[in-house]
């Protein structure tokens, strides 16, 4: 059974001073969510030497991190490694995210670059694959994720790529209110999982207007394993309560 992981992307939301708020409201609020439920935060980068302080050892909530660069270090004006995420406790990073290919020149190669690296330093990456509404209304949506899977994942041993966290986020859902009807979403997930062997147990998550009053609707479909949630994360109590109705059994 793939676990399930709830994920907040903030984007670019969160001063230092208002991620130490976030996390001291938040931890009570998840206190007694059940332990084999993921919960990550991702952070700016510049909010995560707070984050991680304010998480405390052993933390319930682990670190996330919306970028890294593959090579270990270099001549790479503005990007920060995978040792520079290490130092801050991160364990998890978003690849692929659509607002990064679409405004920061994210393709399939950079992608598959940053998730080989991240594997081989032991982090998770959580890969973001999605349709635009016009591949949507050309009938190429299957089509479009599963290339999206399969360029990112290229060259990937099996039991390397059983460590990876994939998420399907389709873009005219991200940030609209237009979610992705729970039936469909769990559909073209299984699609994506259907394209390797080897994604069988690996969890799937559902990005794009998840609120904790649709969360539910998503878990109850058979491959959607959890969240990449964006706006409904920024705000502790509202975060807490879509955690909490993911995970009620
Ligand atoms: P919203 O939840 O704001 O639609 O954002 C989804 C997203 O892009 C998460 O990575």
């Amino acid at each position: 059974m793939p676990r399930t992981v709830i994920a907040g992307n903030w984007k670019m939301h969160k001063t230092s001073a208002e991620t130490r708020t976030f996390i001291e409201t938040f931890l009570p609020l998840v206190a007694h969510v059940p332990r084999d439920v993921d919960i990550v935060i991702a952070p700016p980068f510049t909010a995560l030497a707070a984050a991680h302080g304010a998480l405390r050892q052993p933390a319930r909530v682990r670190l996330g991190a919306q970028n890294v660069h593959w090579e270990p270090q270099g001549a790479y004006t503005g990007e920060i490694s995978i040792a520079m995420l290490l130092e801050h406790g991160v364990d998890h990073v978003i690849v692929g995210h659509s607002e990064r290919r679409t405004f920061n020149n994210e393709v399939d190669a950079t992608v598959n670059l940053k998730v080989r690296a991240l594997l081989a330093h032991g982090l998770t990456p959580i890969v973001a694959v999605g349709e635009t509404l016009d591949e949507r209304e050309a009938g190429i949506t299957d089509e479009r994720v599963i290339a999206q899977t399969r360029a990112a994942l290229a060259g990937l041993e099996s039991e390397t790529l059983r460590r990876v966290v994939l998420a399907y986020e389709p873009i005219w859902a991200i940030g609209t209110g237009r979610n992705c009807d729970p039936l469909e979403a769990g559909r073209v997930m299984g699609a994506i999982r259907g394209c390797i062997d080897a994604l069988r147990d690996v969890p799937i998550l559902y990005g794009g207007s998840m609120k904790a009053d649709n969360v539910a609707a998503y878990m109850a479909q058979p491959h959607i394993n959890g969240g990449l949630v964006g706006g409904a994360s920024l705000d502790a109590s509202t975060f807490a309560a879509l955690v909490r109705n993911a995970t009620t059994r």
